[in-house]
């Protein structure tokens, strides 16, 4: 199985979580990353035809990328807006990215129990990232269940270091024997 992990944080080198994440997966030999900030440039301009070849080569994509106000950074929105294009995607003779996977890969700053009903941010993670979801289910995609570390501002190293082989089992597990959780919410 094929992983391509389209990592979008505006700057990997301010990173603390997301750059150890990205450079774990570079590592692996099954997982191709690309650094959209890097590949896309200030203006955050695409080669549909250029993705779309990387796209076809994946069984599974992963979106990688640190929580900014309830979505992903704006870099993300500027590739999907780009490089799904009808043809390829969607609408007649659009169906290259049926049956391959989509996961997301998210660090937060707020902790676990802040993602849900009552708590500051209202709702759970799985709410906020339906417009992911069903971006996949309109292309045809199979949606896996979402990897998030929580409270990753005051994550120290040792417990990035721990996310790290999750990750890459993530990236690198077929679905068959993939751990699926449910959405847990610690109290
Ligand atoms: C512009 C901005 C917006 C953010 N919005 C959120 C948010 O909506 N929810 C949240 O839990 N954390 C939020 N954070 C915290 C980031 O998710 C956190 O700093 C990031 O996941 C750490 O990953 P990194 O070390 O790879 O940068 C935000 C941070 C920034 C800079």
């Amino acid at each position: 199985m094929k992983t391509l992990v389209l990592t979008a944080h505006p700057d990997l080198d301010t990173s603390s979580v997301n750059r150890r994440w990205y450079e774990a997966l570079s590592r692996e030999p099954t997982v191709t990353t690309r650094d959209l900030t890097a590949v896309g440039g200030p203006e955050m301009r695409f080669e549909p035809r250029a993705e779309h070849v990387v796209l076809r080569s994946a069984d599974r994509v992963l979106m990688q990328f640190p929580f900014y106000w309830y979505s992903a950074p704006p870099v993300l929105k500027a590739w999907l807006d780009q490089v799904l294009l009808p043809g390829f995607a969607y609408g007649p003779g659009g169906d290259q990215l049926v049956g391959k996977e989509l996961g997301l890969v998210i660090s937060t700053g707020g902790p676990a129990k802040s993602y849900a009903s009552g708590s500051y941010n209202s709702f759970t993670m799985t709410e906020f990232l339906t417009p992911f979801e069903q971006t996949a289910k309109m292309v045809g995609m199979r949606y896996l269940p979402h990897f998030v570390l929580h409270s990753a501002m005051s994550r120290d190293r040792a417990i990035v270091d721990a996310s790290i082989p999750a990750v890459i089992s993530y990236a690198t597990t077929p679905i068959a024997d993939l751990h699926l959780r449910k959405e847990r919410v610690p109290a």
